[in-house]
């Protein structure tokens, strides 16, 4: 199996994750570039923003499609798909991606899964996929929710920043990236103000 034909399968499976894989691995060169990222070293980054998802293959369709939040049993089982898509990007040739893929809902402060792991564990290039991962996972149509304003998402993602989820270097710099409209967020412009 290659890179092209794993993601069709994707596709058939869930057709929503197969644009979310295409939009995160846009965001994630783009990011590494602006975060200073040799040109190799973003293409990698964005290789594994194009997979970093390919585990929810294992996740039933009519979880990653329900339309109410999710029981803790189904949860349990969408908490395995990092590790399901590590495994799955060794067997399409990408194993020096796979602890990237692994890591992708870990949380600066240790509430991510699968591990727990802090900051200090947790490679830049994953915390540059999660920046991206997360802006484009608020910003999607859910079916349990209504669809979210750019406003609305680039306030969470800065709520991210703020309970210490995210890095806000990168978000800051992802912000700019995308035109966001308020980049800068409000107790930053008071601050400026300020002084
Ligand atoms: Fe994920």
């Amino acid at each position: 199996m290659n890179i092209a034909q794993l993601l069709r399968i994707v596709e058939l499976h869930d057709p929503a994750t197969r644009v979310h894989l295409e939009n995160v691995r846009d965001g994630c060169y783009r990011l590494g570039r602006a975060m200073g990222y040799k040109d190799g070293h973003a293409e990698a980054i964005a290789e594994a923003g194009l997979l970093h998802d390919v585990g929810k293959l294992h996740v039933p369709n009519f979880v990653l499609s329900k339309p109410a939040r999710l029981d803790p049993h189904e949860f349990t089982i969408v908490k395995y798909h990092p590790e399901q898509g590590a495994e799955l990007a060794t067997r399409v040739n990408r194993k020096r991606l796979a602890m990237w893929i692994e890591l992708h809902h870990e949380r600066l402060d240790g509430t991510g899964y699968p591990r727990g792991l802090t900051a200090e564990f947790i490679p830049r290039e994953v915390q540059l996929l999660t920046v991206v991962d997360v802006f484009d996972a608020l910003s999607a149509p859910r079916p349990y929710r209504a669809e979210r304003t750019m406003k609305e998402s680039i306030n969470e993602l800065h709520s991210e920043v703020t309970v210490g989820r995210l890095n806000g270097e990168m978000v800051q710099a992802y912000l700019e990236i995308i035109g966001a409209p308020s980049a800068v967020p409000a107790y930053d412009l008071r601050a400026t103000l300020v002084g």
